[in-house]
């Protein structure tokens, strides 16, 4: 078959999964409460049609029928996140010997099916008893989480080869620190940059751990979300604007994370507003010594800026949105769903930035998707007609091999997601799998793209 666009034949085919998000049987097997289980617990109305994440797609139970489907539709690598509150539930450090058993299990099971397990250790899950210790803005929180990393690492490493420090880190800072949609919903840019920088030297922290154990053939990174900050026009003012929405959004963690250093610019700015966090003199110098050594990249939409219109009301509180605001270009393709701009070149810009600026690091996209509600009403003959991922799939990779076409060190491409998972407090709403997951049944059916990616991984592009 003639292929317009043809991958590298060690090309990371997958997708990308997380922990609280498909797990589900929250407290059973010893696991304690995640900052999730508890926010639900508490206000359950906050999460749509009220729906926690008790059961989400029963991962814990269903991780071998779940694995041989990966397998029929061609994964050879797939990611997914330790539950740090199942693995170690109390505060004594001990390791829970049922979640051990399971994640080997899960290891095995995929090495058994040659899939390459990529194992994330943060996807937003704070343990509770972490945050009833403070939390992120906690430096006991940050010892608390490197031993859990070494208790990792010495466990699985044997067999894992590709870790990550966390994913998205600013999200929990976004979410739970400045717009209120992750617990613990504090509205401070001054906590907001604590946690931000706190989670920064935890990453290096669990960095400098691995790399002191010596393990054979293996790497660790971080992923981000990588969202591009185009300015509305070339008027300096929109500039202004799109560069420090990308320097608080991207590069506050980007440059420590990739170049070992903050950017001059973004110290200027949290230091003009009385922003800057608490600092240990060795800090500067982990963050210098500890980079990553690949480095996941999440994209889903851009982000486009423009000037303030308005004087931000001196009452409110100081927000980074009092620099600039959000853009909503005319003619704009949306995923209505979800509210998301879909615009597919952006892909191939985050990674030209990465080659130009960023020493052309290792990277792959780590997550990229379409979350779409109410797909049933897409069933043909018993199966949802998903025609619309297969041309947003289709989209993304053609910028991305165009990328890699000029020379980005791009090693993969993991959806989000292999079934419809628990998207937080949208829970169940927009469904993302290239499996449907029937909620009252638990029932698995592949969807049309599962049969799409399938080809394309057996074909090696399409
Ligand atoms: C990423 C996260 O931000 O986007 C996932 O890593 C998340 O955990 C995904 O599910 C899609 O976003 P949402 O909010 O629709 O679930």
């Amino acid at each position: 078959m003639e292929l317009k666009y043809k991958f590298p034949n060690d090309f990371w085919w997958g997708s990308a999964s997380s922990g609280p998000q498909s797990e589900g049987t929250s407290i059973d097997d010893g696991k304690a409460l995640n900052i999730w289980d508890y926010w639900y617990e508490k206000e359950p109305y906050r999460f749509f049609n009220e729906v926690g994440p008790s059961l989400t797609s029963d991962f814990y139970h269903k991780y071998k029928q779940d694995i041989k489907l990966m397998k029929e539709i061609g994964h050879n690598s797939f990611r997914f996140s330790i539950s740090w509150s199942r693995l170690i539930p109390t505060e004594n450090g001990k390791v829970n010997e049922k979640a051990k058993n399971f994640y080997n299990d899960v290891i095995n099971e995929l090495l058994a099916n040659d899939i390459e397990p990529f194992i994330n250790l943060y996807h937003f899950d704070m343990p509770l008893i972490m945050q009833d210790k403070g939390g992120w803005e906690s430096r006991v929180v940050v010892n608390e989480y490197v031993k859990y990393a070494r208790v990792c690492f010495e466990l699985f490493s044997d067999r894992v080869k590709k870790w990550f420090t966390f994913n998205e880190p600013v999200v929990p800072v976004e979410g739970g620190y400045l717009y209120d949609f992750h617990y613990p919903n504090v509205v401070d840019f001054k906590r907001a940059v604590q946690v931000a920088y706190n989670t920064t030297i935890a990453s290096a922290q669990a960095i400098k751990e691995f790399k002191s154990l010596n393990i054979l053939n293996s790497k660790i990174g971080i992923i981000l979300n990588l969202t591009p900050s185009y300015p509305r026009s070339n008027n300096p003012a929109d500039l202004k604007a799109a560069n420090i929405a990308d320097l608080l959004f991207n590069r506050s963690f980007l440059d420590p994370c990739v170049m070992g250093k903050y950017p001059e610019e973004l110290i200027k700015l949290v230091k003009e507003h009385n922003l800057l966090p608490d600092m240990i003199d060795r800090d500067l110098q982990l963050i210098k010594d500890n980079v990553v050594q690949f480095l996941g990249v999440n994209y889903y939409q851009p982000r486009r800026i423009k000037a303030k219109a308005f004087m931000p009301n001196p009452e409110s509180p100081f927000m980074p949105d009092n620099f600039f605001d959000n853009y909503e270009m005319p003619g704009r393709k949306m995923n209505v769903s979800r509210g998301w701009e879909i615009y597919e070149k952006g892909v191939y810009d985050i990674m030209i930035n990465l080659k130009d600026n960023y020493g052309n690091i290792e990277s792959y996209i780590s997550e990229n998707g379409m979350g779409v509600q109410n797909e049933e009403q897409f069933i043909k003959d018993g199966m949802i007609d998903d025609s619309y991922r297969i041309d947003f799939l289709k989209g993304h990779l053609t910028w991305l091999h165009k990328s890699m076409d000029e020379g980005c060190n791009v090693k993969g491409y993991h959806m989000w997601t292999f079934i419809d998972n628990w998207s937080w407090s949208n829970a169940y709403k927009n469904r993302y799998g290239f499996i449907q997951l029937d909620l009252k049944t638990q029932k698995r059916i592949p969807k049309k793209s599962a049969y799409w990616i399938k080809e394309v991984v057996k074909n090696n592009g399409f």
